[in-house]
């Protein structure tokens, strides 16, 4: 078993404290037993997301000191355009906010009532901007990578026939775009390969539809196809980007899994789809040298982008998140695996299989976690589904809680303090209750239910 080694030195720390149990007791009973409700200042392990809280390098935040401030025309924005255009070699470039303000503008140009977006695996707010727009999400995600432990190195991949069967079933014209999202995030961050997405790529050719990647966890993705497909073994990460980038007509992303705190955008490659989406820009995020990001984020952003070509930047999230996850599988505790990107995947459905799925397993395990450590994970399981439009609840394809690692920001010793306690929760599973709604919100209710009881 290889300990993973930081190919980095920490220059700036953050104070941590562990409150004690009964102060945690009384915030997760104040949040409603939602981990999204917590203060920060009552967490130790804020494993819950990757977004925001990456740790930056020296060179992004020195670049920060030298943005150019100005509404329009900022050479900010012009080395951040020329450097996405190096990468993934698409003529065009738009800004946004954040990841979900890219949804926002795809599915408000391209999604209209009826018609279907065909995808590996969708994401929270993905779903919800498309369904918004009266569109249709079908998942057509390899059989293997609904399965929570599997030696299948690609759980991300999409499964080529149903995708063809489906455009069929609905007709091309009916297609808005076919979606392909890098390192799955619902179902464990698990990786697609290169050769799958070229067999996608194909598929579309065949019917005349449209690609899109969501590429906020291309970094992992990346990674995966380096060290796990063999054909690639020999490419650099640059040569993978580019060739990922080719099979795309548009690729969008969330800077946010960049080291910084704000910022996205979607590349382009036609001239017609730029001009569709343009005039939401200023519409909905900010002028077009902007979208809504400082010059400081657009600045980091530019050498985030540089960084995630080194092997040796993009491998320490997913060599850390190995390593927890052989390590909980040694203890027998059930996780997802193969290990994935962004985070540890906890299987709840095994942990806790005394609670029945409609009292959300792997919430009650994410609220019983934080009370046994002071670790804050994220529910990913049926509290993050929405309710249908006829008010029934779909459970979820996989219960989990999970662990993300933010890169470069947790030492191996506080991953072993998280492991150590999830063996503990584990002997002591049945101290664990179900939970059921007081009151629910109508909209990403995962975000703000206050109101859970056990
Ligand atoms: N797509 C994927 C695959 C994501 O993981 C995220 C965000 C988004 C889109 C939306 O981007 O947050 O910048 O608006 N994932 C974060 C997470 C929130 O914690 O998993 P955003």
């Amino acid at each position: 078993n290889v300990v993973p080694l930081e190919m980095h030195k920490v220059r700036i720390v953050q104070k941590l404290t562990l409150p004690p149990l009964e102060q945690r007791l009384a915030c997760i009973q104040g949040a409603g037993y939602n981990t999204f409700l917590l203060q920060n200042a009552d967490v130790f392990l804020d494993m819950l997301t990757d977004s925001g809280v990456n740790a930056m390098s020296d060179q992004q935040q020195a670049a920060m000191m030298v943005a150019d401030d100005s509404y329009a025309g900022s050479s900010t924005f012009t080395r951040l355009a020329a450097k996405l255009r190096d990468i993934f070699g698409m003529q065009h470039f738009l800004p946004a906010h954040q990841g979900r303000a890219c949804e926002h503008i795809l599915a408000k140009v391209f999604v209209a009532p009826g018609s279907v977006v065909p995808m590996n695996y969708h994401f929270t707010t993905t779903k919800a901007h498309i369904t918004v727009q009266g569109g249709i999400v079908e998942e057509l995600v390899v059989a293997e990578g609904l399965a929570v432990t599997s030696a299948e190195p690609f759980k991300g991949n999409m499964d080529c026939e149903r995708l063809a069967d489906c455009i069929q079933r609905y007709t091309p014209g009916k297609i808005a775009f076919v979606r392909v999202e890098a390192g799955t995030n619902l179902i464990g961050g698990q990786p697609f390969s290169l050769q799958n997405l070229r067999d996608v790529r194909e598929v579309c050719d065949r019917f005349g539809v449209m690609l899109v990647m969501d590429a906020s966890l291309l970094a992992d993705n990346l990674h995966f196809v380096k060290t796990r497909e063999e054909a690639c073994r020999d490419m650099s990460i640059r040569d993978i980007t580019r060739a990922m980038a080719d099979c795309c007509d548009i690729l969008y992303f969330s800077a946010r899994k960049l080291g910084c705190a704000r910022g996205g955008g979607i590349c382009i490659r036609s001239e017609a789809h730029y001009r569709a989406m343009r005039g939401l820009v200023p519409l909905f995020e900010g002028f077009l040298t902007y979208g809504g990001m400082s010059v400081r984020e657009m600045e980091a952003m530019t050498v985030g982008l540089e960084e995630t070509m080194d092997a040796d930047v993009i491998s320490q999230g997913p060599q850390f998140i190995g390593f927890m996850v052989d390590e909980l599988v040694k203890r027998g505790v059930p996780v997802i695996t193969p290990a994935g990107g962004l985070g540890c995947h906890i299987d709840a459905m095994r942990f806790v299989d005394h609670i029945p799925q409609t009292q959300y397993p792997a919430g009650a395990l994410a609220a019983a976690l934080y009370i046994a450590g002071g670790i804050r994970g994220m529910e990913r399981g049926t509290l993050s589904e929405q309710r249908a439009p006829d008010g029934s609840e779909p459970l979820a394809s996989m219960e989990l809680v999970r662990l993300a690692l933010p890169r470069r920001v947790f030492t191996l010793s506080q991953v072993l303090f998280a492991v150590d306690r999830l063996e503990w929760l584990y002997k002591h599973r049945r101290l664990i209750g179900g939970l059921e709604w007081s009151e629910e919100p109508e909209i990403l209710r995962f975000f703000f239910y206050g109101r859970l009881t056990p």
